[in-house]
């Protein structure tokens, strides 16, 4: 609220607008509490004086690249510098040793050019225009000659850049730190060639984001001790499984179905595949194109960059033997059996697709059907098989279909960094974390809780670097007047993840009840939380919440809570394909010891805890 004493007659001001978020005019009357200001549009309107802020009128052409120096930091100041910037295509800009980068939604070559790499290379931070190179130069320099490592975190909400401004940061290290090239792939080339391959199975087009990473990314780059990248790996963190088999228009399931159902004639044939949308898995959704993607062309290239990490040409066949494998799971529709309480396949063609699942991966038809079709269960007499309705027998196929999808997702990302190759003896590194942004959609599921939740961890730990130690450099320099004030959200975070009684430690014990279903675990947050803040039950409704995130209010449906926190690997599913002929699928499922079958029961919401 800084300045609100100084208005007067004449002051330039920024006022709130509901189409424009803010608006800049000029105050030409002032009542008591009141100010009247002509805007530049030409209206006129009154607004309290403690609801306008002053506008600086001394705007250079090309902004301010520090917004620390801004006049007046506060948010229409801000924004405008931020816009003003935009509009001339510089995307970067400062607030202190912060980066901010804007979505320039174009492609911008002299961003990433190599001249603009050789002009950072070294250069004092601040001497040059505000560019994720200077960053990424810092944490370089700082790594050597202070021997510690650093790591970059990269946050925004889904679709601002944040993987784009990710493959710039490991462009830009692998540029300092890179070899000159003998013979084979360097290794900065493969972490930068892994790329593709990721994306090509861990993203999906999304309402927000064409190419949206569907999984958190961590990237380590290693470095010896003369400064040259002698290791990297890529963790990931959990990718959404549900996506496998479910999906709504206009989004997309994982590239790569629709690049394999583009593939040439003779893999389409190889594979029984069709038209993508004759596939469940993907015509739940009417959106089956991307613009400006051809999925032709990209099955080509995911092949060939799969090429360049060293991925062999059987391990990629088998890849996309198992990718073909999940589609046709997908259309085993089930009926009603003679029994009751049983199912048997629908028609022919589901049995079509049984046979096709089943060549594919390898093993033996019947079981397969029966793996989804029966149950064993334990009882004091032994155990004993029952059928299952054809409503859980589609239960268990979604899982067996996100099962084997997620296993080859973690199958590549572990044969990825074995042909990259870690240095376990690296003297420092620089980690980039790349992670899934802020989601706030119509309809907000588990997913998005999780994601937000991610999202909520590392606000905090920015507010405990960023603000709180620059309100103790305030402090010590003994300047009182300048607080900043930030949210501090460690009270969302109690609400999600306090042990015991927060809303992660709930789900978990609705989950190994059961009897307990969506409404009486949503009836029990409503009794738990009525009095939080941070929570509220929107009024219609029996089974949402409503979180208020630092980022904004996220309604959530808890329909699905339940099924997608449960994560346990169904045994004869787990048998089904551990006997698979083909070493690869085996491989997806190895045996586990019996009395480790238990404890491998953590729920999702936990492991996004760690
Ligand atoms: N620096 C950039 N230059 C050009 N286009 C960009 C840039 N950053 C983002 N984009 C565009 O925006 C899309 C979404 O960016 P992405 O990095 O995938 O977002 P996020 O990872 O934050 O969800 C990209 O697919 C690309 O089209
Ligand atoms: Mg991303």
């Amino acid at each position: 609220q800084a300045g609100t004493l100084n208005i007067v007659v004449g002051s330039h001001v920024w006022l709130e607008d509901k189409d424009l978020a803010w608006i800049d005019g000029e105050v030409f009357r002032i009542e008591g509490q009141n100010a009247h200001v002509r805007t530049t549009n030409g209206k006129t309107v009154t607004a309290s004086i403690s609801n306008i802020h002053p506008k600086d009128t001394e705007v250079l052409s090309d902004g301010i690249d520090d917004m620390t120096r801004l006049s007046y930091l506060h948010e229409p100041g801000v924004l405008d510098n931020l816009a003003v910037r935009y509009a001339k295509n510089i995307i970067y800009t400062y607030t202190g040793n912060i980066l901010i980068a804007i979505n320039p939604f174009q492609s911008l070559p002299h961003i990433a050019e190599p001249s603009t790499m050789e002009k950072y290379r070294g250069a004092n931070f601040g001497e040059l225009d505000p560019h994720v190179f200077a960053l990424a130069d810092v944490s370089y320099r700082q790594m050597m000659n202070e021997g510690k490592s650093n790591s970059i975190l990269v946050s925004g909400e889904s679709g601002a850049g944040k993987t784009e401004t990710t493959k710039l940061l490991m462009r830009y290290l692998a540029f300092l730190g890179g070899r000159s090239k003998t013979g084979g792939r360097t290794v900065e080339q493969q972490v930068l060639e892994s790329n593709p391959v990721l994306e090509a199975f861990g993203n999906a087009k999304t309402v927000r984001n064409n190419n949206s990473s569907r999984f958190g990314k961590f990237v380590e780059i290693q470095f010896d001790q003369s400064g040259k990248i002698s290791g990297a790996a890529i963790r990931t963190y959990l990718l959404e499984r549900s996506r496998v088999c479910q999906i709504n228009s206009p989004e997309r399931n994982y590239h790569c179905f629709y690049f394999l159902c583009s593939a040439p004639p003779e893999d389409i044939k190889r594979y029984k595949l069709g038209d993508p949308s004759s596939f469940h898995y993907l015509n739940q959704s009417s959106c089956i194109k991307v613009d400006g993607m051809s999925d032709a062309e990209e099955y080509l290239a995911t092949r060939s960059a799969m090429n360049t990490v060293g991925i062999t040409e059987q391990e990629q066949e088998a890849t996309f033997r198992v990718v073909a494998a999940v589609l046709h799971l997908g259309n085993l529709n089930f009926v009603k059996g003679r029994d009751a309480d049983s199912s048997v396949l629908k028609d022919e063609k589901a049995k079509f697709h049984l046979n096709a699942a089943a060549e594919l991966l390898m093993c033996d038809r019947e079981k397969l059907e029966n793996a989804l079709i029966k149950r064993k269960i334990n009882t004091p007499e032994g155990v004993i098989t029952t059928t299952v309705d054809p409503n859980s027998a589609t239960v268990s196929r979604d899982g067996l279909a996100k099962q084997i999808y997620c296993r080859l997702f973690d199958w590549l990302v572990n044969r990825l960094n074995a042909s990259i190759g870690q240095d376990a003896h690296s003297a420092r590194l620089i980690g980039v974390l790349d992670i899934y942004g802020f989601e706030s959609f119509k309809t907000n599921s588990f997913e998005q809780l999780c994601i937000n939740f991610t999202n909520e961890k590392l606000q905090q730990h920015f507010n405990q670097n960023v603000f709180k130690m620059e309100q103790e450099e305030y402090n010590r320099e003994q300047i009182d007047w300048s607080y900043i004030e930030f949210v501090d959200n460690q009270d969302v975070l109690d609400l999600i993840e306090r042990k015991p009684g927060g809303i992660i430690a709930l789900l978990d014990e609705a989950c190994m009840f059961p009897k307990c279903t969506h409404e009486s675990f949503s009836q029990k947050l409503y009794e738990k939380f009525k009095n939080n803040k941070r929570f509220s039950k929107p009024k219609l409704s029996r089974t949402a919440f409503t979180i208020q995130h630092y980022a904004g209010e996220v309604t959530y449906q808890s329909d699905h809570f339940l099924d997608k926190n449960r994560d346990y690997v169904v045994g004869e599913h787990e048998e089904l394909l551990n006997a698979s002929k083909c070493s690869f699928v085996s491989g997806l499922f190895p045996s586990v010891p019996e009395e480790n079958t238990k404890s491998s029961k953590s729920s999702i919401a936990n492991r996004f805890k760690v």
